[in-house]
């Protein structure tokens, strides 16, 4: 039986990002690299897929777990050395294998079936995907003969004057018969400008003993396009993004200005949303039908239900019900739960709180570890002062109750349903059901002193 299997090659430092991180653990749209190509070949029917790691193998593992098996290349000593690490995982499947790096974040699978479809036409040992780049510095090129038929690959630290000219460029995805792959990578030497073994000389070694080798040129250069430092990172997010922005403009969401608009691989989004511009949407942010995210909103991993508003706020790990809004200028930290149709208005932080629905918190106010129950009213600049410089206590606070403005509610602490807060107290002791609290001091007024007060205003 024959089979279609996948390597996908990320044991590589990424010596030319300069990072900590290691390159295809770098994020493209809220993503890591390696995991969009991964995404890309489970959508491919393959049975199995391998993942070479190496370099950051236990994140690598860590960011794909099960998906994928792994094989280890303890030392990376190139391309070729990397697929041969795959032998005792792969070498006897009959079949055809393909091979993607994981540096490479734009490829669609779609790309993969056209590469796959036009392999088993030419009934090639080998196909090489490639394309026109615009500026092909640093890619391996294509050579070909006076017929138009492929010698093989040259890289960039090897390649001469002449072979430099040509635009035709290796993307780094092939498609190989699996056994004649590895019989061939055991040929291939170290002696380049790299020391390394690549896995570009099998195409030579195939043409060599009379394989048929194909090259299959695809459309698009952008597709292709290889991330070995920051500069291609920022290019491919670029048009990773206008690639996610165009998809949920074509599912009925309104985004004002898609080249100000900041949409994480991950996000999902409803219907008839409107999405203003300088809105940053990221990791699992999921909005229902008809929002409307305001300018310079960010949301992450937050959960919206429909018909919900966001003025210019930042909301995380967080979740709002139907017909609920914010902002301007609030913020939700995590593990806050608003409730349906609940206001939360300007410069309101709520923080480990559930908010019940139809409660209003409409100005200037710090809501943190609290449970709200419905319909209650918060006046403006209230705190729930839930720290006690070492532990976080709870207030919780029961429906139709009112918080009267400028108001400490000092946990832990019950405020009971239908009960009343006089504005300006600080309240330490339970409220119980048609209560009303009052914990200020009383006025006392001196008649006449304005009178003998330095300041004195005219009569
Ligand atoms: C490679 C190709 C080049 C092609 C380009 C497309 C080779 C020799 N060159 O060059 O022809 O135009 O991709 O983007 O194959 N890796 C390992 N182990 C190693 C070395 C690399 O797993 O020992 C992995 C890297 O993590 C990376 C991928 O292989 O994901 C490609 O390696 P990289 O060093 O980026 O190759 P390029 O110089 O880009
Ligand atoms: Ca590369």
């Amino acid at each position: 039986m024959t089979t279609r299997n996948t390597i996908i090659l990320a044991a590589g430092k990424g010596t030319r990002m300069k990072s900590k991180l290691y390159k295809v653990l770098h994020k493209v749209c809220g993503k890591a690299m390696v995991d969009h190509v991964l995404t890309q070949v489970e959508k491919t029917d393959m049975s199995k897929i391998v993942t070479v790691v190496g370099y950051g193998a236990d994140e690598v593992k860590s960011t794909l777990g099960d998906r994928t098996q792994y094989a280890l290349q303890a030392e990376q000593l190139g391309t070729g050395h990397a697929v041969l690490q795959t032998e005792p995982m792969l070498k006897d499947e009959a079949g055809t294998t393909l091979i993607v790096s994981g540096d490479t974040p734009l490829f669609r699978a779609e790309t993969f079936e056209d590469l796959f479809a036009y392999h088993e036409a030419k009934h090639a040992a080998a196909t090489i995907l490639t394309s026109m780049a615009p500026d092909p510095t640093g890619y391996g090129r294509i050579v070909r003969n006076n017929i138009g038929i492929v010698e093989k690959i040259v890289e960039q630290k090897d390649a001469n004057s002449e072979e430099q000219e040509i635009h035709e460029i290796n993307t780094g995805v092939y498609v190989f018969d699996n056994q004649k792959l590895f019989k061939a990578l055991h040929e291939t030497s170290n002696d380049n400008a790299q020391g390394e073994y690549y896995l570009t000389d099998v195409i030579e070694i195939l043409k060599h003993q009379g394989d048929i080798v194909a090259a299959y040129q695809m459309a698009n250069f952008d597709e292709s396009m290889g991330v070995n430092d920051r500069v291609a990172l920022s290019a491919a997010t670029k048009i990773m993004r206008d690639r996610i922005n165009e998809a949920h403009m074509r599912d009925g969401v309104t985004l004002i200005d898609p080249a100000t608009t900041y949409i994480d691989a991950g996000v999902k989004i409803g219907a008839d949303t409107i999405i203003e511009p300088g809105v940053l949407l990221k990791g699992n942010t999921v909005i229902g039908e008809d929002c409307y995210i305001g300018a310079h909103s960010e949301l992450r991993n937050a959960i919206l239900a429909d018909h919900v508003t966001v003025t210019s706020s930042l909301l995380e790990d967080s979740d709002m019900a139907s017909g609920s809004n914010i902002g301007p200028n609030s913020h939700l930290r995590p593990e806050s739960h608003i409730g349906p149709k609940v206001h939360l208005g300007n410069f309101v932080e709520v923080k480990k709180a559930t908010i019940g629905e139809g409660t209003k918190v409409g100005h200037l106010t710090y809501v943190g570890n609290a449970k709200l129950g419905r319909s209650i009213n918060v006046g403006c600049g209230v705190v729930f002062v839930n720290y006690d410089g070492k532990n976080k206590h709870e207030t919780v606070v029961g429906d139709d109750a009112f918080i009267g403005s400028n108001s400490n509610l000092v946990a832990p602490l019950d405020v009971a349903d239908h009960s009343f807060i006089a504005a300006g107290s600080t309240i330490t002791d339970a409220v119980n059901r048609y209560d009303m609290a009052i914990a200020r001091q009383r006025q006392t007024n001196k008649p006449n002193y304005y009178q003998k007060l330095p300041y004195r205003g005219e009569d």
